[in-house]
């Protein structure tokens, strides 16, 4: 007996210690991106109930059936799947979704997840980072929380009602029937989402900030690192903590290490100060990317409680009325683009590594500066500008100094402080309603002086529409932005405001369309030469030209990089996106690329165009440019020279040629040198498709993805430059398409193709009922496997009402047959289509599932409690008021496997895109390309863990 007790107390000593073990164990963040369960409509309006905790309806209640739902992975924008409407918004792209469509716009995602029972003691935190747009987040049933802004990340702390042993759901609700913005937004959850656990003492979230300053404003000698880390304490007792962190260099060396010990009350906060010294530091810039890491330890107790790695950078950044934009200490000219956030192919929801194809795109061009217009960006967007070096202007969203607004202020500023990348802050762009009253002056002043208290390293911009105007934000903002009004009204403002820095925000504006040298309003296409611009912008040359020579400008961001989504002026329909990007949607050059390449790169190089394919114009003349950034260019048609010009700085040459067709050629001259040279040549017809991958290997892991050219070549293997052939593609491997483009703004096909998941259903027939006093009470011998209801009363379950009266409560049975046949659906549902008013569902005896809404029709997940043969079905409902019980008819719905897709697009002026994603087992990909009367074309990729 003795022996017993004293087994059991150890026992229960070792429990309690393993638990304390693991509730202190470090920090884990999970990336929960994958297998989440989809549904678009509006099927459940009535699912959130406030009136009782955990009573939510519908695919908030935990035991809700998904297991006919389509099966996604994040990041992922349901509007992109949608098909073209024209009468949709233009500014969104023509996508039925938000206003006017309300069967597009709201939308239920589900996730399960399991936690061991050793997690009891950890704080969880639930991640989104960003969600367009109203978001109602539910984890097993009970209501987290609710977030409005479709940019701003969130998190909710779930540690109360996870279910530490067991499975665990989040169900989040979806509702983008409001805009946010002006243009294509996406919808749905388009970007991350993480399980964050912590100790009960652990850094706050977002709680690290780290830092560099100098002694000198010229960056001289060692820099001086500054750490501020915030811990929380979720504990009853106050609790000792030690902060340690460490340096390491660019390479991974520890340069310096640092501890603090500090006293956290309970519940609550603390914050700790430390700074150490870096003696030779490699500065961060575009050029030269260094990071160093600050790697922060938190013991508690004796034990390591927690640990995080923070990437940053040494460098220092300034705004000076004269001199301009100062990175490291000197005149920096910003050569900035303003983008978008969707992509061709997947809209708004880009896997990581296409930030960083989109990075590298716009560093082919000699860009090293990006604007987040007009909202907060995903993290690893920062992260790509981290680390391959680009200049980031965050911005935010909207102007206001609300509580709301100022918590996701707060929110942006907090999260990406620590990003080398981010070198200035944007309060808003063009706010023409306010933004010149003495109201949006003191809101501007709010934001800003907020911005000085969580970091006081960066300074603070707005993106002003207006011209020589110094009223409002103008009047108070730290550095003035310039949207457009290149010309004598910067001088002005410049002279009668000489203390205040200026940027150029937004600029440039040349709208063209890659591979068209005519204007077609009806196709909805424009030129690509540099003719063309809205009426408040400017072409490259006009701004540049003029930004260029006045270094106090800061040089600026050019609207924009990549096209985008919607907005297309200045067309609309049957134009779908935008015209005005140095790149198209899917990244490919147009011929202004070149313009920038010339001025804002240093090697030597010269570009053409038109091309040269114009049958049937023979003897006419053909408007050709050379952009460049050598002293002189020479043209030559066919090896006969047609002269050499002068190139001015900022410019462009011209020549009117008479075609013949053949080869345009050009070289360009430095000192009388050949420096670079270039040719177009006049190609045969489309003979074959070739494949080309950006990557030709990526990770195993279901996330990585390489990008493929898609080019239709003539016999020669010159890309026609005019060619338009349908392409089919054909995937064999461990991978799969998830987007396909072709730069082309009018063009209506499918970015993607969504297999179908069919289903057949069968009504469950021969119900029976009869009242029981306590529907609530488990084990009722009524909704047992098997119980005899022979002599209850039989039920027509498809009337429109029920057999129960106010307040009555009753069980109601059926028995329905599987077979065998039946048992190799993908999946199975019960649907009930009303429970009037409270149900608890039964298969086979076992709980299977609950309605709270008599409303909203009700699915059960009924395949695991199924066998071949006679099964039970049992609904123990209580119904409140007026007649009631199961009614509107009960279904069997049976899925099927996903039947076959076709992708496939037309090539546009010779070029399309296919994104290919990897699974996690790794192997060799095979992609083909087919198309009529073309030879195909194959790619391989490999894919390794
Ligand atoms: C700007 C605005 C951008 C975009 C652009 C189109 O004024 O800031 O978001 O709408 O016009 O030209």
């Amino acid at each position: 007996m003795k022996f017993t007790s004293l087994a059991v107390k150890l026992a229960a000593i070792f429990l309690m210690v393993a638990a304390a073990r693991a509730a202190e164990s470090p920090r884990e963040r999970t990336s929960i991106d994958f297998g989440w369960k989809f549904h678009l409509g509006d099927d459940w309006p009535n699912a959130l109930h406030l009136d009782k905790a955990g009573s939510s309806g519908g695919p908030a209640s935990a035991s809700f059936g998904d297991a006919t739902w389509r099966t996604v992975n994040l990041p992922h924008d349901w509007a992109v799947e949608l098909p073209f409407d024209s009468s949709a918004d233009g500014g969104h792209g023509f996508k039925p979704v938000g206003p006017g469509f309300p069967h597009n716009s709201v939308a239920w995602y589900r996730r399960k997840f399991d936690l061991p029972k050793e997690d009891a003691g950890q704080r969880l935190w639930l991640e989104f980072d960003g969600v367009f747009r109203d978001a109602e987040v539910f984890v097993n049933g009970w209501y987290i929380g609710h977030h409005e802004s479709g940019y701003s990340s969130f998190r909710f702390d779930i540690t109360d009602v996870a279910n530490y042993g067991g499975n665990n759901v989040i169900s989040v609700r979806v509702d983008a029937s409001k805009f946010e913005g002006w243009f294509y937004e996406g919808e749905g959850i388009y970007r991350h989402v993480w399980l964050v656990k912590t100790a009960p003492v652990a850094i706050a979230p977002d709680g690290i900030f780290v830092y560099s300053k100098f002694k000198t404003a010229v960056p001289k000698g060692p820099a001086e690192i500054h750490v501020q880390t915030e811990l929380g304490n979720w504990r009853t007792n106050a609790a000792k903590a030690m902060v340690r962190c460490e340096i390491l260099s660019p390479s991974g060396k520890v340069l310096a290490t640092m501890h603090r010990e500090t006293t956290v009350p309970a519940p609550g906060f603390s914050e700790v100060e430390q700074t150490t010294r870096v003696a030779h530091p490699e500065l961060w810039s575009p050029e030269s990317p260094k990071l160093y890491r600050l790697v922060t330890t938190i013991e508690s107790n004796g034990k390591i409680v927690d640990r995080k790695e923070t990437e940053f950078g040494i460098r220092t950044i300034a705004f000076d009325p004269d001199r301009g934009f100062l990175l490291n200490g000197e005149h920096y000219e910003l050569k900035g683009t303003c983008n978008h956030q969707d992509m061709a192919g997947v809209g708004a929801a880009l896997p990581d590594a296409l930030q960083y194809f989109r990075i590298a795109k716009l560093k082919e061009f000699g860009c090293n500066a990006y604007r987040t217009s007009h909202n907060a960006p995903t993290p690893e967007l920062l992260e790509a500008c981290d680390r391959l070096g680009m200049i980031v202007m965050d911005e935010n969203r909207l102007l206001g100094s609300d509580a709301q607004n100022m918590a996701r202020w707060n929110g942006q500023i907090r999260r990406d402080r620590n990003h080398a990348s981010v070198c200035i802050w944007s309060l808003a762009n063009e706010e023409f309603s306010v933004q010149d009253s003495p109201q949006a002056a003191s809101v501007a002043r709010t934001m800003q002086d907020f911005v000085r208290r969580l970091d006081p390293t960066r300074p603070v911009t707005y993106a002003s529409p207006e011209g020589d105007v110094f009223m409002g934000v103008n009047s108070v903002i730290q550095v003035r932005g310039w949207n457009y009004h290149v010309g004598s009204d910067m001088d002005k403002y410049h002279a009668e405001h000489p203390t205040q820095p200026e940027v150029g925000t937004e600029q440039g504006s040349t709208v063209s369309t890659r591979g068209i040298y005519t204007n077609d309003a009806t196709r909805g296409y424009v030129s690509a030469y540099d003719d063309n611009a809205p009426s408040w912008a400017t072409t490259a040359e006009r701004w540049w030209g003029y930004f260029q020579p006045r270094p106090w400008l800061s040089g600026g961001f050019v609207w924009t990089g990549f096209d985008y989504r919607g907005e297309p002026t200045p067309y609309s329909w049957p134009c779908i996106n935008s015209h005005f990007g140095i790149l198209d949607t899917c990244g490919f050059p147009k011929d202004n690329f070149y313009y920038y390449q010339a001025w804002w790169t240093d090697k030597p190089m010269v570009h053409l165009l038109p091309h040269w394919n114009w049958p049937g114009r023979e003897g006419q003349e053909i408007d050709v440019r050379a952009l460049s950034n050598c002293e002189e260019v020479e043209l030559f048609l066919n090896g006969q020279s047609l002269g050499r010009k002068t190139m001015k700085r900022n410019s462009e040459l011209k020549w009117m040629v008479k075609y013949a067709p053949g080869i345009l050629s050009a070289k360009g001259f430095n000192g009388g040198k050949v420096v670079a040279e270039t040719k177009v040549e006049t190609t045969g017809e489309p003979a074959s498709v070739q494949l080309a991958a950006n990557r030709s290997s990526i990770k195993a892991d279901g996330r990585d993805v390489s990008v493929i050219t898609v080019s239709v070549t003539d016999s020669e293997g010159r890309v026609v430059p005019v060619a338009s052939n349908k392409i089919h593609f054909q995937l064999d491997g461990p991978g799969k398409i998830i987007g396909v483009g072709n730069g082309d703004p009018s063009c209506h096909e499918p970015d993607q193709f969504i297999a179908a998941t069919p289903f057949h259903t069968r009504p469950v027939a021969g119900w029976r009922w009869k009242r029981v006093a306590n529907v609530y009470a488990a084990n009722l011998p009524e909704t047992a496997e098997i119980c005899d209801d022979s002599t209850w009363q039989s039920a027509d379950v498809n009337s429109d009402s029920g057999p129960l009266q106010n307040e009555d409560r009753a069980v109601f049975r059926a028995q329905f047959n599987v077979t065998p046949e039946d048992l190799n659906a993908v999946s199975i549902d019960m649907d009930f289509e009303r429970i009037d008013e409270d149900g608890t569902i039964y298969i086979n005896g076992q709980r299977a599932g609950e309605s709270h809404n008599w409303a909203d029709p009700a699915s059960v997940d009924v395949k695991r409690f199924l066998h071949a043969g006679t099964n039970s079905v049992a609904v123990a409902v209580q119904n409140w008021n007026g007649p009631g019980g199961v009614n509107k008819g009960v279904l069997l719905q049976f899925g099927e496997k996903p039947a076959p897709v076709d992708w496939q697009r037309s090539v546009f002026n010779g070029l399309a895109e296919v994104i290919v994603q990897s699974e996690k087992e790794p192997g060799e990909i095979k992609l083909t390309a087919t198309s009529d009367g073309l030879k195909a074309g194959e790619v391989q990729l490999n894919t390794a863990p």
